[in-house]
């Protein structure tokens, strides 16, 4: 069995050339929400089995920005906290994929 339930992987490559990355979508800023609301709903942290964490280029910057949920291999977008709100909640507290947000 796996040490976490879940484990999410946040994109927060940055490029400095101009090309498409998840930096451009504020993704350091929804790391850091998802870290914190994660906490604050007991999946992160102590007592939780789940852990954000940072990750970097996955090479899906065309679809960014991106994150993506192990052990599923659920690879997800995002705009908002709204968003990031519905992932925890959804997919890691209830385990019900948030099929909207969804990418291939
Ligand atoms: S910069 Fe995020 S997947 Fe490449």
């Amino acid at each position: 069995m796996s040490h976490y339930r879940h484990h999410l992987f946040f994109c927060l490559n940055r490029r400095e050339d101009g090309a498409a990355c998840c930096s451009d979508h504020n993704a350091e800023g929804m790391f850091e929400y998802a870290k914190k609301t994660a906490k604050r709903l007991g999946l992160h942290g102590k007592g939780g089995d789940c852990r954000v964490n940072r990750a970097g280029c996955f090479d899906r910057c065309d679809k960014g920005p991106v994150l993506v949920v192990y052990p599923d291999a659920v690879w997800y977008t995002y705009v908002d906290e709204a968003d990031i709100d519905e992932i925890l909640e959804s997919h890691l507290r209830e385990g019900k994929v948030v099929e909207r947000l969804k990418i291939d």
